[in-house]
């Protein structure tokens, strides 16, 4: 694709010209947008990047590992990860409200990523992962229902951060940043992955969210996607995760009687994410997530399947 090689080779020479011998440190989640950031901005400048990953401890199982061997061992990138999982636990103790979670969430996130990039005295540039949309989004003028649930990783820079902003994909539309992804070399598994929200498994552990709640539905949520991507079912749906409800209900494991929360298993297929339908999803899939759930998670002992279509209910659930 010649579009394509002529994007990246061109955006090459202009990173290298715009950033010269400076130093340039980017917020890598995990996600395909600041990924693919990464590996072009390092393909640009290399050593002159730092990537800063955050680990809030609401991520999904194993990502910090899977961020450092993908981005560190593979593309010898540098990464500074950053164990902030104590600090976000400890903020949300008590807090069982969807938007103050939120805002929480935000705002530790906030607090670690620019306490952390200080400490790079030398960086000029601040890159980012912006697409297209996200410029959209931000430029445009905000009804209500915008707010319906805050989206915090979209924004602007903190006041007092001096640094210029390096965003190579503001042009690109998430299918182009996906193509210019996989041209670099990240592995298709990664370009094509689900959205994953800013806040987390902060948001799919509903009501208060504790370590134990979230090493839960790590372990579900991980079940879930094996099992999607072994029935090549993965890339049917556009998103699916597992919620886990603050709900304990009585079940029979051998001779024992357990009391146990309950998982839900939610899947929507969309095109935009403003409007979706539920996952008509093989009954004999659901009843292999289901056991493998059941059987290999210590803590749910039930589990449930989202028919809910968007609206009127949302994509997530809280
Ligand atoms: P809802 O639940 O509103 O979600 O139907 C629509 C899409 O947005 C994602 N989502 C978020 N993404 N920060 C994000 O980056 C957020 O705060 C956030 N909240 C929801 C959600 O996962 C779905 O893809």
């Amino acid at each position: 694709n010649w579009e394509l090689k002529d994007f990246i080779s061109t955006e090459i020479q202009r990173i290298k010209e715009v950033v010269g011998d400076k130093k340039v440190i980017l917020g890598l989640s995990g996600g395909v947008d600041s990924s693919v950031a990464a590996v072009l901005i390092h393909r640009a400048i290399g050593d002159q990047l730092t990537c800063i990953f955050v680990d809030t401890g609401l991520l999904r199982k194993d990502e910090g590992k899977k961020v450092m061997e993908n981005y560190g061992k593979h593309f010898h990138m540098n990464i500074k990860m950053v164990d902030a999982r104590e600090q976000f636990l400890s903020n949300l103790k008590g807090i069982s409200d969807p938007e103050q979670k939120r805002k929480i969430i935000g705002r530790e996130f906030v607090e670690v990523f620019d306490a952390e990039s200080q400490k790079f005295e030398d960086a000029t540039f601040l890159a980012q992962g912006t697409i297209y949309p996200d410029v959209i989004e931000s430029q445009s003028v905000k009804g209500p229902s915008a707010t319906i649930k805050s989206h915090h990783n979209v924004g602007g820079l903190p006041e007092h951060m001096k640094l210029q902003l390096l965003e190579p994909l503001r042009e690109l539309f998430k299918d182009e940043v996906r193509k210019v992804g996989v041209e670099l070399g990240i592995p298709r598994e990664l370009v094509y992955r689900h959205p994953f929200p800013g806040p987390g498994l902060g948001i799919r552990v509903l009501g208060e969210v504790d370590e134990e709640k979230v090493r839960i539905l790590q372990e579900a949520d991980d079940i879930f996607i094996q099992e999607l991507y072994k029935h090549n079912l993965y890339d049917e749906v556009s998103q699916a995760f597992v919620v886990l409800l603050p709900v304990k209900s009585v079940g029979v494991m051998g001779d024992e009687r357990t009391y146990e929360y309950t998982a839900v298993v939610r899947s929507a297929n969309t095109i935009d994410f403003m409007t979706a339908t539920w996952s008509k999803l093989p009954y004999e899939f659901l009843e292999i997530v289901s056991n493998r759930i059941i059987n290999e998670v210590r803590g749910i002992n039930r589990v449930a399947y989202d028919i809910s279509s968007k609206p009127p209910a949302t994509i997530e659930w809280e």
